[in-house]
C-alpha cells in the first residue's frame, strides 16, 4: 500500500517498506541469515547474482564471505540501504525488472530467495524470471529459488481464506484464487490507539513441479530440492523449498 512520501516505481517495497525492512528479528535474525548464506556461498564457484536483492540482507553478508555479488532490485528505496551497510558498497546493483533486466557478466549462481519468485504474478512473467537467470548463468551456472509453498491443505471446500496470525494487534491472512493460482496476503495491524492499517501484497503461486518445467523452458534441470536451508528432505509436509537447476552445458 503507497504511503505519502513513497514513490510508486518502487511497487510493493516503497519507502514506508524499506524503512523497517531491516528491523532486527524474524527473517534478518542470524538464524534466519547465516544458514541461507552458508549455502549460497559453497554453491557459488564464481560471481553471483540475486535477483531481487531488497536491501542486501543476504547479498551484503554473502559478500563479506568473499563472493562477488550483484544485484537487480525493482525499488529504489530498498537498494539504497544496500551501500549504508558495512561492506555494502562492494555490491553491483542495478535498479530495474528481474523479468527483463540484463546485466553485464556471467554468473556461476543466480539466487532469489524468500518468497519473491512469488511476486511475479502471472506464468508469463515467472517464466521469464527463469529465462533471465538462465541468460545470466555459464554453462552449468545454478538458479536457485527459496519460496513457501500455498497453504491449501487448509482451505476447506467453499472457503478460500487461510488465516496465519491471529493476535489482539496483529491479523494476518492469505486469500487464494485456485483457478489463476494468485493469491493476496493481507496484514491488518492495530495500534493501540484504535488506529489500524491494511496492506494487501497480490502474489501467484507455482508448484514445485510447474517451476521444474519453467527450469526446463530455459534450458535447466533440476540439481536439487530441500525443504529448507538445512538441505533436508522435501516432502508432502514440507511448507517450502529450496530447489536449485542446473544450466545446460551444451545450451546457450
Ligand atoms: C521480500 S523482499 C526480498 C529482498 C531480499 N532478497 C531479501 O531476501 O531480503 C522482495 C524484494 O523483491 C523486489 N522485487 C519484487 N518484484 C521485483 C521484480 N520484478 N524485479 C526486481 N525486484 C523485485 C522488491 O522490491 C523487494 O525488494
Amino acid at each position: 500500500m503507497i504511503e505519502r512520501g513513497d514513490d510508486p516505481a518502487d511497487g510493493w517495497f516503497p519507502e514506508s517498506v524499506a524503512a523497517d525492512y531491516d528491523d532486527p528479528g524474524g527473517a534478518n535474525a542470524p538464524e534466519a541469515v547465516t544458514p541461507a548464506v552458508a549455502v549460497l556461498a559453497e554453491l557459488a564457484d564464481g560471481p553471483v547474482l540475486e535477483f531481487a536483492v531488497g536491501t542486501g540482507r543476504i547479498g551484503v553478508p554473502l559478500a563479506a564471505r568473499g563472493v562477488q555479488v550483484s544485484g537487480i532490485e525493482l525499488s529504489r528505496a530498498m537498494a539504497a540501504r544496500i551501500a549504508t551497510k558495512p561492506g555494502g558498497d562492494t555490491l553491483d546493483v542495478t535498479i530495474g525488472d528481474m523479468t527483463s533486466t540484463r546485466v553485464p557478466g556471467e554468473f556461476s549462481l543466480v539466487y532469489l530467495v524468500f518468497n519473491t519468485i512469488s511476486n511475479v504474478t502471472t506464468q508469463d512473467a515467472q517464466v521469464e524470471v527463469f529465462r533471465n537467470a538462465a541468460a545470466h548463468l555459464r554453462p552449468g551456472g545454478l538458479f536457485l529459488v527459496e519460496v513457501g509453498l500455498p497453504d491449501l491443505r487448509r482451505l476447506p471446500p467453499g472457503q478460500d481464506t487461510v488465516p496465519f496470525t491471529v493476535t489482539p494487534g496483529y491479523v494476518g491472512f492469505d486469500q487464494y484464487d485456485v483457478v489463476t493460482q494468485e493469491f493476496t496476503s493481507n496484514h491488518v495491524t492495530v495500534s493501540p490507539d484504535g488506529t489500524g492499517r491494511f496492506r494487501r501484497i497480490p502474489f501467484r503461486y507455482a508448484w514445485p513441479a510447474e517451476m521444474d518445467l519453467m527450469a526446463r523452458i530455459a534450458g535447466m534441470r533440476l540439481k536439487h530440492r530441500w525443504a529448507d536451508w538445512d538441505r533436508s528432505a522435501f516432502t508432502a509436509d514440507s511448507a517450502k523449498h529450496v530447489s536449485v537447476w542446473e544450466k545446460g552445458r551444451a545450451l546457450a
